[in-house]
């Protein structure tokens, strides 16, 4: 089932039926000023979604206990189509946005990427291209240096012991195993056979030891979750002193033109495209539900730092159609 040189390890998943990883009968425990009024109003809410032990999964109240399973079933239902669905959703724009991520992570080599709700594998393809292309040119630059280079200290430049070379490595997690399938079978089309790991695991126990990333990236997974601020501890925990938390999420459109348009385009056409496209109208309607619920910018950005993270900053793209926010375990 793995591709060559990627392993797929299943570990057990809190609140999710046996079926859901694989392993059938098992019972599953996990083995394992503006933004603080927004954020505090934000957990007030949830904290009575709490009590009442019920929370939101789109427009809809369920009991808490069920979301994890609920959010299961729609990237479940969705995972086939999941990558075309997005170039269609988003006419492609949803590659600029990572490529955008990417930028702004600036990864070097022999970072160690921890890529949560990494799904079909979209961020940690282009974390190993962009550590590889950089690093091919930094080779380049090298061996023009070279007045008279041997064939033998060309090509001692460009292999894989090459000098000053480190291995970067990324973990793609994900709750659900039929979107970590699919981007295997990716990883395996793109040949990207080294240096990718395939882990099922809860963004909110996270199935890590403390202090292991350099970066911690979750692109549009976490507005999926049921306690965003679990997540983000576990975020703050897996990461290493000095390591960076990224984000990558849709949010909150504020010029009243943009949010009309976008408002329309969203609730009106992509739960028909999820019905012609992937024959799921529910699941789409669900993914533009959950938008809307997730917090606006300042709040997340409080939210991020009440975990522990420094140097909290987002900023917009697309209008704020989505967001990047960055912060640092110091
Ligand atoms: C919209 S997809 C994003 C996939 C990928 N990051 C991308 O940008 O294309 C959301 C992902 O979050 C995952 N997810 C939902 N709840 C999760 C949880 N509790 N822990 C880990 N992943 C979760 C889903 O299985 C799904 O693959």
């Amino acid at each position: 089932m793995a591709a060559a040189g990627v392993s797929l390890a299943f570990r057990a998943v809190r609140g999710l039926p046996a079926s859901a990883v694989g392993q059938r009968g098992a019972r599953l425990s996990t083995g394992s000023a503006r933004g603080f009024r927004h954020a505090a109003s934000f957990r007030r809410e949830h904290d009575a979604a709490a009590d009442e032990k019920s929370t939101h999964f789109g427009f809809q109240t369920v009991p808490e206990g069920q979301k994890a399973e609920r959010v299961y079933k729609v990237f479940e239902s969705v995972a086939q189509k999941y990558d075309i669905m997005n170039d269609a959703m988003s006419l492609g724009i949803h590659r600029l946005w990572k490529d955008t991520l990417l930028r702004t992570m600036n990864p070097l080599p022999g970072t160690r990427l921890l890529d949560v709700a990494g799904g079909t594998g979209d961020i940690s393809f282009r974390f190993l291209e962009y550590v590889r292309s950089q690093e091919a040119r930094r080779r380049r630059r090298e061996a023009q240096a070279l007045q008279t280079p041997s064939w033998q200290e060309i090509a001692n430049s460009y292999g894989p012991g090459a000098p000053g070379s480190k291995e970067c490595r990324a973990v793609v997690c994900d709750i659900n195993k039929d979107m970590l399938k699919v981007g295997q079978q990716r990883a395996k089309d793109l040949y990207y056979t080294t240096g990718l790991s395939w882990v099922v695991g809860d963004a909110e126990e996270l199935p890590f030891d403390d202090d292991q990333f350099d970066v911690y990236t979750i692109a549009f997974g976490i507005r999926n979750l049921t306690h965003i601020d679990k997540a983000l501890e576990e975020a703050y925990r897996v990461l290493k002193p000095g390591g960076r938390f990224l984000c990558l999420e849709f949010s909150h459109v504020s010029n009243p033109l943009l949010s009309r348009i976008y408002d329309a385009y969203s609730f009106q056409l992509i739960p028909v495209l999820g019905e012609v496209i992937a024959g799921d109208w529910k699941s789409y309607q669900y993914l533009v539900e959950s938008i809307r619920r997730f917090p606006d910018q300042e709040t997340f950005q409080s939210m991020i730092e009440e975990a522990g993270f420094f140097s909290v900053q987002y900023h917009n793209l697309t209008g704020g159609v989505v967001a990047i926010h960055s912060g640092f375990k110091l």
